[in-house]
Order: C-alpha cells, then sequence, then structure tokens
C-alpha cells in the first residue's frame, strides 16, 4: 500500500495533495494559510494598498468564502503561496468572509477604497451581487469570478471573467460513474453544497438532468444540502439511512462530504463503496485514500490550484489586455480503476 500511495501521489495526484491542505503540485513549500507579501485576515477590513506612485507591483484583493472544505484551504494555501514567492511584483490583500455573503460584500467594498488593480472572489452564493458589481465597474476595477459563477439572469458585462471548473459537467460524469456503478438501477440519495452556490446548483443539474433523461430505473429518493462540510455531510448522511431503508448510491457534491457520509454509514455498520456506493467531487487526498481503502468509488475532480491562472489574468487585465470571459479548468474523472491504473 505503501508503494502504492507513493507512486500515486507522485504521479496523479498533485490537487489531491493540495486539496488536503498539503503542498499544490509545483509549489514544493507553501505556508499553510501564511500571507507572505499578501496580508490575510479573519475579517474583511485588510489594510491600504501601496497605490502611491511607484508601487508598480500587481496590487490584488481576494475575498475569500471561507474554510468550509480541505478544497478551500488548498485553493487559499495556493494563492497565497503564490503571492509570497512573487513578493517583488505582488501585493495580495486577502480577507476571510467565514462563509457570509454580506462579508465578502464588505471586502470588496474596501478593496475599491484601497484602490487595487483587480478584484477576484468565488461568490459564495449565486445572486446578489449586482450592487456590488456595479460599484467595482464605476470604480474602473476589474473582476476575476474564481471557482464559482454568478446567476445566469446577472449582467455579465458586471464581471470580467471567471476561472472555472465546468460543475454541470461534474454532476453529469457523477451520474455516469454512478450509473456503472449500480449496474443501471436502484436508489440514490444526493448531498447537496451550500443552497444557492453555482457549485451546487450546477453539479445537482448535471446529476438530476442525467440521470432523468439516461438511468429511468435509478430513483433519486431524497436530496439535502450538508453545506460543503464534513460534520453536515455526516448528519445529513445519518438521517437518511434512518428514513431509508434501502439506499444504493450516494452522490456528494463534494468529497467532504463524501467523507463524512463514510463514517455514517459505518457507524450505521454497513460497508461503504460496498453496500453503498460513494461518489463525490474534488479530488481531494482523503478521498484517494477511501477509493484505494474501497470505501468510496469515485471523485470528479475540481482542481483548486488556480493562483498561477488567478494572478496571470490579473497582469493582462493590468496590463488593458482581453481575456476570455470562462477560463475553464481541465479536469478528470477518478473512478477505482482510473485511481489503481495511476498508482502502479
Ligand atoms: O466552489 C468549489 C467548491 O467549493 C468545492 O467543490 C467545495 O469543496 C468547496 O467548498
Amino acid at each position: 500500500m505503501k508503494k502504492v500511495f507513493a507512486m500515486l501521489l507522485a504521479a496523479a495526484m498533485s490537487l489531491s495533495l493540495a486539496a488536503c491542505g498539503g503542498q499544490p503540485a509545483n509549489n514544493p513549500n507553501p505556508p499553510a494559510n501564511s500571507g507572505g507579501s499578501s496580508s490575510s485576515t479573519q475579517t474583511p477590513t485588510p489594510p491600504p494598498a501601496d497605490n502611491k506612485p511607484g508601487n508598480d507591483k500587481l496590487v490584488v484583493g481576494f475575498a475569500q468564502i471561507g474554510q468550509e472544505s480541505g478544497w478551500r484551504d488548498a485553493e487559499t494555501n495556493d494563492i497565497q503561496w503564490y503571492a509570497s514567492r512573487n513578493i517583488d511584483t505582488i501585493e495580495l490583500h486577502f480577507a476571510d468572509a467565514q462563509q457570509k455573503q454580506e462579508n465578502q460584500i464588505k471586502a470588496i467594498r474596501s478593496f475599491i477604497e484601497m484602490g487595487v488593480d483587480v478584484i477576484a472572489f468565488p461568490p459564495v452564493v449565486e445572486t446578489g451581487w449586482e450592487a456590488v458589481l456595479t460599484e467595482c465597474q464605476e470604480a474602473g476595477i476589474p473582476v476575476i469570478l474564481v471557482d464559482r459563477g454568478i446567476d445566469a439572469n446577472t449582467d455579465d458585462s458586471l464581471y470580467t471573467t471567471m476561472i472555472a471548473s465546468d460543475h454541470v459537467w461534474a454532476g453529469e460524469q457523477a451520474a455516469i460513474a454512478m450509473n456503472d456503478l449500480l449496474g443501471g438501477s436502484g436508489v440514490v440519495v444526493e448531498l447537496e453544497g451550500t443552497v444557492g452556490a453555482s457549485a451546487a446548483v450546477q453539479r445537482k443539474q448535471g446529476f438530476d438532468e442525467y440521470m432523468a433523461k439516461n438511468c429511468s430505473s435509478i430513483e433519486i429518493v431524497a436530496s439535502q444540502t450538508g453545506d460543503f462540510t464534513r460534520a453536515q455531510g455526516k448528519e445529513v448522511m445519518e438521517s437518511f439511512l434512518k428514513t431509508y431503508n434501502k439506499i444504493d448510491g450516494v452522490f456528494c457534491h463534494n468529497d467532504d462530504m463524501a467523507l463524512g457520509a463514510i463514517e455514517a454509514i459505518k457507524e450505521a455498520g454497513l460497508k461503504p463503496g460496498e453496500d453503498i456506493k460513494i461518489v463525490g467531487v474534488d479530488g481531494v487526498k482523503g478521498a484517494f485514500e477511501a477509493i484505494l481503502a474501497g470505501e468510496m468509488n469515485c471523485t470528479v475532480e475540481c482542481t483548486p490550484i488556480l493562483a498561477n491562472q488567478i494572478f496571470d489574468t490579473a497582469a493582462k487585465l493590468k496590463a488593458g489586455e482581453s481575456v476570455e470571459k470562462w477560463v475553464m479548468s481541465a479536469d478528470e474523472v477518478y473512478t477505482a480503476d482510473v485511481v489503481a491504473g495511476r498508482a502502479y
């Protein structure tokens, strides 16, 4: 098993390393949640940007959602580590909104006041951004949406670009994997991410629509939010197990909730991965370990390693260059076969 892990981690799982709060693929020594050239705060009140004449650094304000998952920690580490490695050219102002949209909005307003070059943030939910994005536009500050989008009815000229995975695709891939695992029939429950978050809305859309069109003998009997956290994933799975006599599969909108579900299934005296098939999204280290242990069956990757693209894009925007409206991450599907294949 040692050999499996060594090769697995070296060959294929750079993202999982990062996603467990470890080290991103090309990042040999990123400090955990440290700022380097960045200013890191738990409240969205970062200090003023050094935007006086003569500061030719790229000044970026990043309003992070919080710390709901290992995936989120990996994204934060990657961004802060990248900025710390490029201290001569990048000035990062980082705020942690502690899962609250109002805190993200406050942080964005403080970045506008500072006069940063570019603002980047993952919208915790899809709606409610018009006012603050209009303020960014009026201030002439380009906005990069990171890892999640905003509601399709919002005027898309209010942001400049989005760097993110295709969450609908992830949901479809999860449905294809679940259908294969169940041999085309069974009872499935769904653990949803944060209510109103594009990553949850779109993964659900992809999964449910694929199932409805292609899997008439698979029934989704329940679907409830676990807020992308391991603790709530476990709690909701416990209640599903009490309510339904037979559950054949669980689709979890992220791996942290899948790991929580595994705990609940074991405590109920069942075998995760065998009695109940488990498909997650993200590709965190814990999910790969669970797949190798036979306790989970598949994870659909969603890369958290976005810093390079974020800062490159921000530099282009500062230079007045145009960029694509959606810079889509290239993700893969990790079934048990793929994980085993990459391990040797
Ligand atoms: O927006 C990306 C999602 O947010 C990740 O899948 C999840 O783990 C995180 O909390």
